[in-house]
């Protein structure tokens, strides 16, 4: 059952000209979806949850989603993270659940408290086998629980935002982190550029050189494809001057600059809300949920097998259990005491 931690995928992507999607799951059409695409496309997966979404689907109810598609798919190399922990407790909690990877995000606190957070869970999750990403800069965007900037403040002072190369050092030095995730010119949700789209590659080509060998990750990666904000549009919804990063800002971001993670959401969200306002408009007798969550699902399948082909994860998946086998199939604690 390779469900492992991402060591064995970042050691492969790092260099490899591939980063592995990491995707939001909140029920279990979503989980379904993104599963599905993964096997069709025999690519490597992170299943990612969020505090948000722990509080909204009941952590029980995900752990059992997770382990369905994970008993469903047994060779394909999946590992379950935390997004966006905010606190040690919260960290210690995922493990405890089973989590293989978990991100502590101190990038909200001064500079020393950032570190500080950032060892204490480190510390705690390597301590249980579990590997950790952490953040430094700021990104922008708004979601329920990750509060950033609005998309105009965030481009109007840029720099000041995106991680600074030589602090990058210092932290990973004195955390320990196996990943960062670094402010870049990304942001969350769907709203992530008021005017050009435009990634600050030579930042990540700066971290990559003052920080070599620890993976970069992306967050706030979707794209917002403009196809799917014409349909919601079309179909009732309203989603004026909705902008993401362009599949290949994401795609250079990840083959010629070496980020290892990117993180997708709101693209997920899209598809499915595209997909429901669809068969709402077109069918309005419809009300049997199997009848719109269905397509939805159908809608999150074709979103990230697009999403592996950006990333070039399709096709990894054999060479990650192997070198995860090579590695000797290390597993967090929890799996070890079961
Ligand atoms: O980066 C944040 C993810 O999109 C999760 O969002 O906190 O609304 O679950 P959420
Ligand atoms: P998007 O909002 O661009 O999908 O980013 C999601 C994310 O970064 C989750 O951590
Ligand atoms: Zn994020």
């Amino acid at each position: 059952m390779p469900l492992m931690t991402t060591k064995p995928m970042f050691d492969l992507a790092y260099g490899g000209g591939f980063a592995v999607g990491a995707f939001n799951v909140n029920n279990m059409e979503i989980t379904q979806g993104i599963i599905e695409a993964a096997a069709a496309e025999s690519s490597p997966l992170i299943l990612q949850i969020s505090k948000g979404a722990r509080k909204y689907a009941n952590m029980i109810y995900l752990r059992h989603i997770i382990n369905a598609a994970v008993e469903q798919y047994p060779s394909l190399p999946i590992a379950i993270h935390l997004d966006h922990g905010d606190t040690v407790d919260l960290v210690q909690t995922c493990i405890n659940d089973g989590f293989t990877s978990v991100m502590i995000d101190g990038s909200h606190h001064p500079y020393e408290e950032n570190i500080a957070v950032t060892k204490k869970a480190t510390d705690l999750a390597h301590a249980n086998g579990v590997v950790v990403e952490a953040e430094l800069g700021m990104l922008g965007g708004i979601e329920e629980d990750v509060v950033g900037l609005d998309a105009a403040e965030y481009e109007k002072n840029i720099e000041k935002f995106l991680t600074d190369p030589q602090q990058a050092v210092d932290f990973s030095k004195r955390t320990g982190i196996d990943s960062l995730a670094v402010a870049i010119g990304t942001s969350h949700g769907a709203y992530k550029f008021k005017h050009e789209a435009k990634l600050a590659f030579n930042r990540i080509e700066q971290i990559m050189k003052t920080c070599p060998g620890l993976p970069l990750v992306m967050h706030g990666s979707s794209s917002v494809p403009q196809e799917f904000i014409d349909l919601v549009n079309k179909y009732g919804g309203k989603m004026p001057n909705a902008k993401g990063v362009p599949e290949d800002q994401i795609n250079m971001a990840v083959t010629k600059y070496g980020v290892c993670k990117v993180n997708i959401d709101t693209d997920l969200r899209l598809a499915l809300t595209a997909k429901i306002r669809e068969v709402f408009a077109t069918k309005p007798a419809e009300f049997d949920p199997r009848n719109y969550l269905g397509p939805g699902r159908e809608a999150i399948i074709g979103m990230v097998r697009r999403k592996m082909h950006v990333l070039n994860s399709a096709g990894k998946a054999d060479a990650v259990n192997k070198h995860w086998e090579k590695l000797g199939k290390p597993m967090p604690k929890y799996y070890v005491k079961k």
